[in-house]
């Protein structure tokens, strides 16, 4: 069994409950979050013991994986505590919103050893490897992908310094995709709109956000998200010559010359997938298993983090690329 443990018990980690107690090999155990009343509500209904001390937790518990699923500004050092104590990990996206930080917690991660995996669960959809597969050996000309929606009353996600904004905390999915269809970027151009929300009290987000991307391959392309929208969209195209796919939600459609082809994702539950194949990961001591790691996902917040470091110096930002494994 894999004795399962929570830090932070508010919506995302509902979901990662529910998908836990589909697998045979897991024991949620213990749950930890500032709220107390939030880990005993999830304690009570998940037959978890509540903490609102990680360190109470991590001291009495004998743990085998933590979930870590507080907002970006919360993550502190809670990642390094549990390498400390060779606890595996599952970190929800995104992994936090200053690179050096993250940096030093994969560095503990490293030196720990252990299974660290991310929550880009679209990875973990069928249409993805499909879409992947269908890419393999073509040369990429341009990718144009958006996420548009309405706003999130969530009360930190209004905050650039809690949340990140829309295009670090949610539209992290888009870009996580783009790189995991397209390849690695080098250089990121931001635009940032900060107009449209002064019906929003506290609200320091941009409403609107182009980020320009340059492709290691020599692609370039771009995410656009928006917070102002009624009703919510988000997809992928990945064009090259004589052929373009298009990804969006379960439905991927290849178009080439004379011919488009639609297929339509199987993947009932990507939480469920994801999940299990870290527990998996886990189990056999075996991160190969996983779609995102830890690692990875630090370059796929590197690009959103820059493109607001660009709009802030109004110049284009080179990235440093993935850490070495
Ligand atoms: N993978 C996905 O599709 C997906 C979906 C939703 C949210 N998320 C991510 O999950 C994270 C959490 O989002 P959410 O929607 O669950 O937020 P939420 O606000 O619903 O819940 C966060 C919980 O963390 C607790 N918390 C805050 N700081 C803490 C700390 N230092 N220690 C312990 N608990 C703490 C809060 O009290 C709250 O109960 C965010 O990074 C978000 O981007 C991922």
């Amino acid at each position: 069994m894999v004795k399962v443990a929570f830090v932070g018990a508010g919506g995302i980690a509902k979901t990662h409950f529910n998908a836990l107690k589909e697998l045979e090999h897991v024991k949620l155990t213990a749950v930890c979050d500032v709220v107390k009343s939030n880990a005993e509500k999830a304690a009570g209904a998940y037959g978890m013991r509540a903490y609102d001390n990680l360190d109470e937790m991590l001291g009495r518990e004998r743990i085998d994986a933590l979930f870590v699923c507080v907002p970006p500004f919360a993550h502190n050092d809670i990642e390094e505590k549990a390498a400390a104590r060779g606890i595996h990990l599952l970190v929800e996206k995104p992994l936090g919103l200053d690179m050096g930080r993250v940096s030093e917690k994969a560095d503990a991660i490293g030196r720990a050893g252990i299974v660290a995996a991310a929550g880009y669960c679209l990875r973990y959809h069928d249409v993805a490897a499909q879409a992947r597969s269908y890419l393999e050996g073509k040369e990429i000309g341009m990718v144009r992908a958006h996420h548009l929606c309405g706003f999130v009353e969530t009360p930190w996600w209004r905050e650039l310094e809690r949340s990140g904004g829309q295009l670090v905390e949610m539209a992290t999915h888009t870009v996580d995709m783009v790189r995991y269809l397209a390849g690695d970027v080098k250089s990121v151009y931001g635009l940032m709109n900060y107009g449209l929300l002064e019906d929003r009290p506290g609200a320091t987000i941009p409403s609107t956000v182009c980020a320009g991307l340059e492709f290691v391959s020599g692609a370039v392309g771009h995410v656009d998200t928006a917070c102002i929208q009624p009703d919510w969209r988000s997809g992928i195209e990945v064009l090259g010559k004589d052929f373009r796919l298009a990804l969006s939600g379960k439905t991927l459609t290849f178009t080439e010359r004379g011919r488009t082809t639609t297929i339509e994702g199987q993947t009932g539950n990507v939480f469920l997938e994801q999940d299990r194949a870290f527990i998996e990961a886990v189990l056999h001591g075996d991160p190969g298993r996983l779609k995102s790691d830890y690692l990875d996902a630090l370059h796929t917040l590197e690009i959103s983090l820059a493109a607001y470091e660009s709009a802030r110096i109004g110049q284009r930002v080179m990235l440093k690329g993935k850490l070495p494994a």
